[in-house]
């Protein structure tokens, strides 16, 4: 095997620990998670300083796994990425000052990654890819935003949420109905054998002419109409159905709209919600309509995850390559040993 440049990607930025290396030539080499749902799951959310302290315990010994299980030596790394923001300041400063330490002892430089935009070119690591330019849905349980993609680096935002994000709206939904942290999974199974239409709830903005998204209303409605119709617990699979459906229906009208207005063809969707069997579908079916076409990242990697860190840094040094420039440029640039987080960092301050 000829590798040519391996980069250690670590992710801490919520409830996961997640490390892999992704090697520039040979693509991704490995990589380990660690979910804390069951930590969480007894609060009904996640607890920001049980994850921190979680993800200090978990991540070096991940790390080692990972080594051994892929059969490398740590003096193979070149880089070691991480999530610097958006997310949980306690949990980012974990990863940083790991990935800090690591390429202080390594003597390597770091790669500081916005959390989204690992997300949004997770889908790159499947084939078949989809070409730039291309419209990406970014669904996940702090984000619902739209934007035009040119290139790695060059986003546009097309479109965001008022208020909840759709992966909030599937949590606190399922909060009402009594179902375990994280909602989203949780109701897309109850959904399954559920009916579509018995109980009505609204679809927040599908017709507005803009392509921002409000699900806010939507825990609301689904309050009134537990209360109102007398929703009981064995009436849940119709009530998640029609839930899951008022948030697909969104998603889809806002990404056809997206597509129809800039004239793409091609749809990458990425997040943790991307994973809903429900949204895959709808959309496979209507994009299929208009001839466009859609790109999911593997399962695997639709929550949270070292590999799409990794393989966002590879991407950009690969870039940074292929333009004639030392690849360290897309490096940190900080203070000796120094790291920061941004818990807050609007995306598109990313685009160069
Ligand atoms: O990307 P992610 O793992 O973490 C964040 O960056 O937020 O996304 C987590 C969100 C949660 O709100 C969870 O309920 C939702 O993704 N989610 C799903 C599914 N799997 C995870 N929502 C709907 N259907 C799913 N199958
Ligand atoms: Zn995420």
């Amino acid at each position: 095997m000829m590798r040519v440049m391996i980069i250690l990607g670590i992710e801490s930025s919520c409830d996961e620990t997640g490390v892999a290396l992704f090697d520039l030539k040979e693509g991704l080499l490995g990589h380990k998670l660690h979910s804390q749902i069951q930590m969480h799951e007894r609060y009904g959310g996640v607890v920001p300083e049980l994850a921190s302290r979680d993800h200090i315990r978990r991540v070096i010994p991940l790390t080692q796994e990972l080594l051994t299980m892929t059969g490398l030596q740590r003096s193979a790394i070149s880089a070691v990425a991480y999530t610097q923001g958006p997310g949980l300041s306690g949990a980012l400063l974990v990863g940083a000052a790991t990935a800090t330490g690591i390429a202080y002892a390594l003597d390597v430089p770091t790669i500081a990654i916005h959390h989204m935009e690992g997300h949004l070119l997770s889908p790159l690591l499947d084939t078949p890819r989809p070409s730039f330019p291309f419209i990406s849905l970014l669904v996940s349980g702090g984000h619902t935003q739209l934007l035009r993609v040119d290139g790695v680096g060059r986003y546009t935002l097309l479109g965001d949420t008022v208020d909840d994000a759709a992966g909030e709206a599937f949590d606190k939904s399922a909060k009402l109905m009594g179902l375990s942290y994280p909602g989203g999974p949780a109701i897309a199974s109850m959904a399954q054998t559920g009916r579509v239409g018995r109980y009505k709830l609204p679809r927040p903005k599908l017709h507005s002419n803009d392509l921002d998204f409000s699900f806010s209303g939507l825990k609301t409605a689904v309050l009134t109409c537990i209360k109102r119709d007398q929703v009981q617990p064995t009436d849940y699979p119709d009530l998640a159905a029609e839930v899951q459906a008022a948030i697909v229906d969104v998603l889809v009208a806002k990404c056809l709209k997206a597509l129809k207005e800039t004239g793409c063809n091609n749809l990458v969707v990425a997040g943790g919600v991307s994973a809903n069997q429900a949204l895959r579908f709808k959309l496979g079916e209507q994009l299929a309509h208009i001839g466009a076409k859609g790109f999911f990242p593997p399962l695997a990697l639709c929550s949270d995850n070292g590999a799409m860190i990794a393989f966002a840094a590879a991407l950009r040094v690969q870039q940074a390559i292929d333009g004639g420039k030392d690849w360290k440029t897309c490096c940190t640039k900080k203070a000796a040993h120094g790291f920061d987080v941004k818990p807050r960092w609007p995306m598109d301050l990313l685009t160069t």
